[in-house]
């Protein structure tokens, strides 16, 4: 089940809300998202996928300590296609080799499918839905990029990692 919010630039199609959401806010969360949303755009720009074509970028918020950070990551292919890196898992595993474990949020895009494309189009891929498992909390917003619309507003889905990727493998 979902729900529609609009907020002054953003749609937003909500599947989920981090665990304690009595204070979320989509006004208040509006320019964090599109700006982590900008920040995936602009990083699935600079992704390497001559063999698909398909870019896709990610941005993380990460924190350590009291500070945050942001950190973003391409896909990276390679000519044998089973040593390609998805943009998440490279945003993700920067932050943590920067020893930012602790993520309040990742936005994804997959800039070539992003316009009103079906879910599954723009959704992560398998592995990095459990690589999302290892570090992210209830509490951890996932963003993923709807483009834009008919009207030319972004569009943005917010989920989190109970919905992305249920009865998941943990020790
Ligand atoms: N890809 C990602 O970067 N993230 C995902 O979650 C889905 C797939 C990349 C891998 C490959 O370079 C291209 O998209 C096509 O599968």
């Amino acid at each position: 089940m979902e729900t529609r919010i609009e907020t002054e630039n953003l749609s937003w199609t909500v599947h989920s809300l981090p665990d304690d959401n009595s204070d979320f806010d989509p006004e208040k969360m509006e320019s964090m998202a599109l700006s982590h949303l900008q920040a995936a755009r602009s990083a699935a720009l600079l992704a390497y996928a001559p063999y698909s074509k398909f870019r896709v970028g990610a941005s993380v918020e990460a924190e350590k300590g009291g500070e945050s950070r942001r950190f973003s990551g391409c896909n990276v292919e390679n000519a044998s296609y089973g040593a390609t890196m998805c943009a998440e898992r490279v945003a993700i595993f920067s932050a943590v080799a920067a020893d930012f474990r602790n993520f309040s949020l990742l936005a994804l895009s997959t800039l070539d499918s992003a316009d009103q494309a079906s879910l599954s189009a723009r959704s992560p891929c398998g592995l990095c839905r459990q690589v999302m498992s290892e570090f992210f909390s209830d509490q951890t917003v996932i963003l993923i990029d709807g483009g834009k619309d008919d009207a030319g507003r972004d569009c943005v889905d917010i989920t989190t990692i109970d919905i992305v990727l249920p009865w998941r493998f943990s020790l």
